[in-house]
């Protein structure tokens, strides 16, 4: 497999990265993941902008990234995938530091590492649904920042998924948050409602192309607190994010819902959103 680290295209297995890298010893770091639909990046812009502003919030120096679409073009072609659904995946840590200390120095050197991968879409889960289950919000209280630090995440969605379950709808003090690794909507009626933007959620693209389809094909929507308790009154719900694109709830654990197959709203939104990257 080929990767792009610290200005090269290499192998995989040629990548050397210091036990003494800050996103080694204390995850100091953030990511994206992009989608490839053959043969371009999906919102590869506001991608873009989200790793600047998730390096800005934890003061790394952000790279210019100008060059970022033909290297990411270049891995895809490198691995010979371009005909296929893959993502590619961005981290960007604080570097190397020795000694280690908590507190950093400003002068250090990012370490970039970028891998490109084949990564089919789950078609049963989208077609027919996913069991999903509840779980408190461990996280830290600056989800809005993609950083690699995803302990919390990761073990609140292992947990789910050896339960059966393959996401979860995080709440903290009964309000409404988003997933593990998706963002939330739900269908009251005709209209679409989902958490606002706030430092408790990650602010994800496919919401925001999704609000934006919503706009353009007149659906309504708010953005706003939503209570545990309200989930038995939905009519639809759906989970969000760049791999899982649309993928509808149609089970929560402990919930008596008022569906148990995909909504038309949902179908609607996939719909108009497989155009976007078909057209
Ligand atoms: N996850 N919320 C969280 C906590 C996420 O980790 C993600 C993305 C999303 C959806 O954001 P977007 O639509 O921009 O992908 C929401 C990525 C895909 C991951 O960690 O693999």
């Amino acid at each position: 497999m080929f990767v792009f680290f610290n200005g090269s295209i290499l192998e995989e297995d040629k990548v050397r990265i210091s036990p003494f890298d800050r996103g080694f010893q204390f995850s100091d770091g953030v990511y994206e993941v992009i989608r490839y639909y053959p043969k371009k990046f999906f919102k590869l812009d506001l991608h873009i902008d989200r790793l600047k502003r998730s390096l800005s919030e934890i003061e790394i120096p952000s790279p210019a990234f100008d060059d970022l679409e033909f290297l990411l073009m270049e891995l895809i072609s490198k691995n010979n995938i371009s005909e296929e659904l893959s993502t590619a995946y961005i981290q960007i840590t604080r570097g190397y530091q020795y000694p280690r200390r908590h507190n950093y120095s400003n002068d250090l050197v990012p370490t970039i590492f970028i891998s490109v991968e084949k990564f089919p879409r789950k078609k049963d889960e989208m077609i027919d649904g996913i069991k999903v289950g509840i779980g408190e919000d461990t996280r830290w209280p600056r989800c809005d920042i993609k950083s690699t630090m995803l302990l919390a995440a990761t073990l609140l969605n292992h947990r789910a998924v050896e339960k059966g379950l393959s996401e979860l709808i995080l709440h903290r003090n009964e309000k409404i948050t988003e997933g593990t690794h998706t963002n939330l909507c739900f269908v009251k009626g005709n209209s679409v409602i989902t958490p606002p933007l706030s430092n408790f959620i990650l602010p994800g693209i496919t919401r925001k192309v999704v609000l934006e389809l919503c706009k353009v094909h007149g659906i309504n929507f708010t953005e706003r607190e939503i209570s545990l308790s309200e989930l038995a009154e939905f009519d639809e719900a759906f989970i969000l994010g760049t791999t899982k694109e649309i993928t509808p709830i149609i089970e929560i654990d402990g919930v008596k819902t008022k569906f148990n197959k995909p909504g038309h709203v949902c179908r609607k939104l996939q719909t108009e959103y497989s155009r976007l990257y078909n057209g």
